[in-house]
Formats: structure tokens, sequence, C-alpha cells
């Protein structure tokens, strides 16, 4: 019999684009304030691409340092996903833009849109291409450019976002089994809530179109909320089960960081401390599919995990979509 086939974690980066936007330059965009901004969500700070500064080009800056990280070339790479809502363009894929400019000429390349749960569905989909012997070294990245649809004048939504990309290499192992499990979960029905209506087949981009700002996220923030908490504690709790582990086995817990009331509001349903959880929303704010990559890349680097550890990956977004993974780094 064949031996199982497992996923070696190789290497993580990140990068943010320089440029800081804080809450007191938004309060001379928009009417709100530092104060409103930072009790209501916990951000005080994001960073915003260059307008000739793309996904695939904070991507291009992750994926160089977690393939340093994993002492690996971009010829060995066979597999590039990008999980974002931001892509370069509709089509060709970001991947596709990525691997010309990392020079990954022996990859595959597809781009995979579940919103602020796609670097977790990303890790479901590499662990199935490996697993089943399809792909050996594959490239995993969360990049966002959320600035570019951000609606400027809307004080609802241009408070919350930020530009950012993560990255991940995973690979074929016969000794190590990183990925222990991975939860994920859908429900349309509630794509009225989380939202850029514009651009696609549905609503084509049209001189009217941009007039009614369907080019822009729309947000139902509180109604969010309110689905974002049980569903991420669900997926916490079965991503666990999933795993064989207990909440205690777990070192740390990186929550997709979209407000600092909701990840306190997962961390008390599953019963874990804050001591547990990694937050970083404070400098970042909500970068959608790079927010976990991000955060366990500067867990990382910062030492406040180490080589072994147990660490879950909890998300929710746009769709809804939701998923949890729990991984040894
Ligand atoms: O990443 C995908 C998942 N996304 C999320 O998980 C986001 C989920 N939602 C949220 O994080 C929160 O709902 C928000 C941060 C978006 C909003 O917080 P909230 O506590 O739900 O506030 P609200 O929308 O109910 O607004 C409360 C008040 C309103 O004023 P009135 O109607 O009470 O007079 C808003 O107009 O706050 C007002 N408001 C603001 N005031 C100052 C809304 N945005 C702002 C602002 N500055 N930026």
């Amino acid at each position: 019999m064949n031996k199982k086939i497992g996923v070696k974690i190789l290497g993580t980066g990140s990068y943010f684009p320089k440029k800081v936007l804080t809450n007191a330059d938004l309060e001379k965009m928009v009417e709100t304030s530092d104060e409103w901004i930072t009790t209501r969500t916990g951000i005080r700070e994001r960073h915003i691409a260059q307008n000739d500064e793309a996904a695939s080009d904070l991507a291009l800056k992750a994926s160089e340092e977690a393939l340093k990280a994993a002492n690996l070339t971009a010829d060995k790479i066979d597999l590039i996903l990008v999980a974002t809502i931001t892509p370069d363009m509709f089509f060709p894929s970001t991947a596709c833009m990525l691997q010309v400019k990392l020079g990954a000429n022996n990859a595959a390349a597809f781009d995979l849109a579940a919103a602020c749960s796609g670097f977790i569905y990303g890790i479901a989909t590499a662990k199935g291409f490996i697993e089943s012997g399809i792909y050996k070294n594959i490239l995993l990245v969360g990049t966002e450019t959320l600035s570019k649809i951000t609606d400027w004048k809307d004080r609802n939504t241009c408070v919350l976002f930020g530009d950012g990309a993560g990255a991940m290499v995973l690979s074929a192992s016969e000794t190590n089994d990183d990925v222990l499990s991975v939860y994920l979960g859908a429900d349309g029905s509630y794509a009225d809530l989380l939202y850029m209506r514009g651009g696609g087949s549905l609503c084509p981009t049209t001189a009217e179109s941009v007039a009614a700002g369907m080019h822009t996220i729309r947000m139902e923030g509180k109604e969010v909320f309110k689905a974002a908490v049980p569903k991420m504690a669900l997926a916490a709790q079965k991503a666990l089960e999933l795993a064989g582990k207990k909440v205690s086995d777990v070192k740390l817990y990186i929550p997709h960081q979209a407000n600092m009331r909701i990840i306190e509001a997962v961390a008390k349903k599953i019963d874990i401390s804050m001591d547990s959880v990694f937050v970083n929303i404070h400098k970042t704010g909500n970068i959608s599919s790079a927010t976990t990559i991000t955060a366990l890349d500067e867990a990382i680097k910062s030492g406040r995990i180490q080589k072994g550890d147990l660490v879950e990956l909890v998300a929710f977004g746009g769709g809804f979509t939701w998923g949890a993974a729990v991984i040894r780094i």
C-alpha cells in the first residue's frame, strides 16, 4: 500500500504597502472620529497601495519572502494559488500575473474567490492537491488592495479596510502532517449583506453602474457582525474536532481581523482567553483574504509561536463563507 502523503508548511511571508492611513487622516475625509473607529473596531491605521501597485505586486513581495523562508526557488513551485477579491483584472488571473513576476515557470496557476475566508479555502485546496499526489510544492497567497474598491465617501465601510499580502509554501512530505484539519462552510443566501455588485456578468460596467457606485464594497455591518460570531465559533470548534484536538492544545488562535469586538466575542464563545488570540487589526484593518496569513507570519517572526506549535486560523466573509484550519508551524 502507498504511504499517505502529508503536508509540510515550509515557510511564510508577508508584505504591506509603505503608505499608512491613520484614523486622524480619515477624520479629514469623512465624518468620523478616531474615538469611534477605535472603540467600534479596534483599528488605528491601515496600509494603502500606490495607484500603480496591484494585488500581484503585493503578492510578489510576500511570495519572495515565503520562498526564502522555505529555502525553495520559484522554479520548484508546481502550483500557485491566489485568494483575492481584488485581482489585478478580471482575467488573466492574478496567479498568472504572479507566476510571471516570480519566474515560476513550472507552475500551474489559478485564483480562488472566497472573500475573507479565501486563505482557509486555499489551505483546504492545497491540502487536497498535495495529499492526492497531484502537486508537490504549492505557493498559496492571500493578497488584497481593498483600498481600490472602497467608497471613500462611505464612512460605514471606508474606515474598515486596508491592503496587504501574505504567502505560504506547502510541500508534500513523508514525515510531516502540518495541516491537521480544515473545515469550510458557505451560505450564498446572505450575498446581499456584503458585496460589490458592479463589473460582473450580472451588472456589467456602464456609465450608470459607475455613477450608481456599484464598483465599491457595500456592507450591512450589523448583520454581518451577527452572523460572523457564531459561524467563526462553529468553524473553530469543528476544525478542532476534525483534528482530534482540545481547545487547550492550540498555542495560538488567529482569527480574521475584521473587528476587535467580533474577535473578543468569538473567543468568549469558544471559551479561550484573549492571551491565546493573535490581534494585529490595530495596524492593518481588515485585509480580507490576507488577514490570517499576514497575522500568522507576524506571529512566527515575532517569536510568539515556535516550530511545532499548534495554531488555529479562523475566518468569515462575504458569500457568506467561513472556515477554520488547525495547522502545525
Ligand atoms: O470581513 C468580512 C466581515 N466583515 C465584518 O465582519 C464586519 C462586521 N461589522 C462590523 O464590524 C460593524 O458592524 C461595523 C464596525 C461595520 C459597524 O459597527 P456597529 O457597531 O455595528 O455600528 P452601526 O453600523 O450600527 O452604526 C452605529 C452608528 C450609526 O449612527 P446612528 O444611526 O446610531 O446615529 C452609524 O451611522 O455609528 C454610525 N457610524 C459611524 N460614526 C462615526 C457608522 N460608521 C461610522 C464612522 N464614524 N466611521
